[in-house]
């Protein structure tokens, strides 16, 4: 890297409001002040509630992270801000601060793709000198409550979808579960906490394939066939009706985490066999702290001689330490020029 310049990161996209400084590639700090008790009574994000709130905090956020640096804002030396995929009131918060402070100190500002800004946290450097870029060209997946997808990634800053969920993502499916249970919202954490009391044979949940070769992903039906497991099949042959005796939640939940996570790394072998040229393998999103699945990422990628990036847990949830990270990289790779100020907020991922 040529150059390694201070850049504060914005994150508004859904219910973190995030700010967070990085120099180059290493983490000054990475503030995180979450919604998610406005949202825990509807079990869900509420849109009008999450920009309101980004609206209130956002400032006090970014005050926060340049404290937490060491860094005073006359010390930074560009702006990014995640600016697509996500709720439009939202970004939009994100992306009028962002713009407001870069004009204001005459810094470039960047609009940051969020999935890909996942993408990029594994190569963060968290203290202690840790990530780093892999060799390219390296496979990618995100796996979060929004998106479950695979990348083929030229770079660290060129990456271009291979598949993805046609149906709900790998997270959405984590917290139905969880709703189902009764537990809290988001639920995945909580139905990962449980699956390691379980038996992950007590039930037989199906691993979508789907066609032979096909990077998408599907988790519909494990979502079904978890309900089905719970309550029951409805309508049932009338002699089996009745006699329905549900697993208990630990069960359910370590036989579904086997189901979600098997899929997952059975896609990423796919991918690795498609493309044979790849050095490396990048993982982002909140489903990424998910114990078992890093584990089984760990042995997939020593077994075939990837180099790994596995965000710390702290960076694979929404944070802004990686949309300022993938900033600076971008940055840097178009010589210190920033967008337009007029660049937009936009709901959908520009990963195709
Ligand atoms: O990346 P993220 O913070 O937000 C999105 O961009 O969606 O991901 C949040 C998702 C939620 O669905 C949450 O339940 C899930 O990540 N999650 C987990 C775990 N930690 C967070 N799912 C399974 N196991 C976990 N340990
Ligand atoms: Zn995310």
């Amino acid at each position: 890297m040529a150059l390694e310049r201070v850049i504060l990161g914005i994150e508004t996209s859904c219910d973190e409001t995030a700010a967070g400084v990085v120099r180059g590639r290493v983490v000054l700090s990475n503030v995180i002040a979450s919604q998610h008790d406005l949202h825990a009574e509807y079990r869900g994000v509420v849109p009008e509630i999450a920009s309101r709130a980004h609206a209130e905090r956002v400032l006090g956020v970014v005050r926060e992270a340049l404290r937490g640096a060491g860094v005073g804002l006359g010390e930074v030396e560009g702006v990014a801000v995640g600016n697509r995929p996500g709720l439009i009131g939202s970004l939009l918060v994100g992306v009028s601060a962002a713009k407001g402070l870069a004009w204001g100190l005459g810094v470039p500002c960047v609009g940051v793709d969020h999935v890909h800004a996942h993408l990029f946290a594994g190569c963060m450097d968290e203290g202690g000198g840790g990530g780093g870029l892999p060799g390219f060209p390296a496979l990618g997946l995100v796996v979060s409550g929004g998106h479950t997808s695979l990348y083929h990634m030229e770079s660290a800053v060129r990456a271009r979808r291979l598949g993805g969920t046609i149906d709900d993502a790998i997270g959405e499916a984590y917290d139905k579960l969880a709703n189902m249970l009764g537990l809290g919202f988001p639920g995945g954490p909580e139905v990962d906490r449980l699956a390691q009391r379980g038996d992950e044979n007590a039930i037989e949940f199906p691993v979508s394939r789907l066609s032979a070769g096909s990077l998408d992903f599907s988790f519909s039906g494990l979502k079904t066939a978890a309900l089905y497991a719970l309550r029951g099949v409805p309508n049932a042959r009338a002699d089996l009706r009745g006699v329905h005796v549900p697993p208990s939640a630990a069960d359910l939940a370590a036989s579904f985490q086997r189901a979600a996570v098997g899929a997952v790394v059975l896609k990423v072998r796919r991918a690795i066999a498609q493309h044979p040229g790849c050095r490396g393998l990048l993982v982002g999103g909140g489903v990424s702290a998910n114990s078992r699945l890093r584990r089984e990422l760990v042995l997939l990628a020593k077994e075939e001689g990837l180099e790994l990036r596995l965000p710390g847990v702290g960076l694979c949830l929404d944070n802004a330490a990686m949309i300022a990270g993938l900033g600076h990289a971008l940055l840097d790779a178009r010589g210190w020029v920033g967008d337009d100020l007029g660049f937009p907020a936009v709901p959908t991922t520009g990963l195709v």
